[in-house]
């Protein structure tokens, strides 16, 4: 069962708890937790609220949400003859920056270790969204970049409804400890495992000329597969059926924090949310074994990175 702890605003920066409370909240995520807080410690003026919940985002088919880039403080994905773009960017990197700064405190054994990663905000009901069926997000997956692979790095994700009256709703399932090894030998992890030689000298030959400056992708075992694997479980309709399933229902202005990569989750319905991704990478985790790098190399017997 994955654990929801209720904590408080008045909780979050008393500094007497501070490391204690670190470790503790980095230990459950970990194992698969979701930190909630039903008070978002996130404050946002509500004229930029406004300003957000007026948002409209551009084509919905090609843009799945509207992303902010902070280290290029670059918005993409908004309509450009409707929005001021420039209030907007200002909006998402103050927000951007307000939780990144709390979650350093909140996560300390994480932070400086981590990479900040792209922000999201969703203007879109999710309800009942049009979407392709590996796009969809009301189907349980995990998280995996097509584009910008973590090399065993874990996703961790903060959210923030921002609805005024409607809750968000997702529902999860086992994490990746308990769902990898009744899953993983039907996803065909055995495929993805390096044993030919020429596979290791491609992936070489693919660092060579990315270092010379050509585009390309060097996607470990691990990113290959935990791809295919968050388009395996969309597509596994005995999956989807009967996987244990449990509901969460994250009220108007409240933030929620979860590795993505190891919580199956799916978003059943709300609209307007902010999401801010981190990367963390193994050597910072404080139970690496829970890490779904460290299951899957497990359950391959080899090295699924480097
Ligand atoms: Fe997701």
């Amino acid at each position: 069962m994955i654990k929801v702890p209720d904590f408080t605003e008045n909780g979050w920066a008393d500094p007497r708890l501070a490391a204690d409370r670190a470790r503790w909240c980095c230990e459950r995520l970990e194992e698969g937790a979701i930190l909630f807080f039903p008070q978002s410690p996130f404050v946002l003026s509500e004229a930029d609220r406004n300003f957000l919940l007026g948002v409209r985002q551009a084509g919905a088919s090609y843009y799945k949400n509207i992303s902010y880039r902070p280290a290029e403080d670059r918005v993409k994905g908004f309509d450009r003859g409707r929005t001021d773009a420039g209030t907007l960017r200002r909006i998402l990197r103050e927000y951007s920056e307000r939780v990144i700064e709390s979650a350093s405190r909140l996560l300390a054994p994480y932070a400086g270790r981590w990479r900040i990663d792209f922000a999201s905000f969703r203007p879109f009901q999710e309800h009942g969204r049009q979407l392709s069926q590996i796009a969809r997000n009301d189907l349980l997956h995990v998280d995996a970049f097509p584009t910008r692979p973590t090399n065993g790095g874990r996703i961790l994700r903060v959210f923030t409804n921002l609805n005024r009256t409607q809750p968000r709703i997702w529902i999860t399932s086992d994490p990746m400890e308990v769902l990898a090894p009744q899953l993983a030998r039907s996803a065909c992890l055995e495929r993805f495992i390096p044993r030919r030689p020429w596979k290791k000298l491609q992936r070489v030959i693919v660092r060579w000329g990315r270092r010379a400056g050509l585009p390309l992708r060097d996607r470990s075992p691990y990113d290959a597969f935990m791809h295919h694997f968050h388009d395996f479980l969309k597509l596994n309709r005995a999956f989807q059926e009967e996987c244990p399933k449990y509901r969460w229902e994250f009220p108007p202005g409240s933030s929620w924090i979860v590795f993505t990569d190891t919580v199956p989750h799916a978003v059943l319905s709300g609209q307007f949310a902010f999401e801010q991704t981190f990367i963390v990478p193994c050597d910072a985790l404080l139970q690496p074994d829970k890490a779904p790098l460290r299951i899957l190399e497990r359950l391959a017997g080899t090295t699924l990175t480097n």
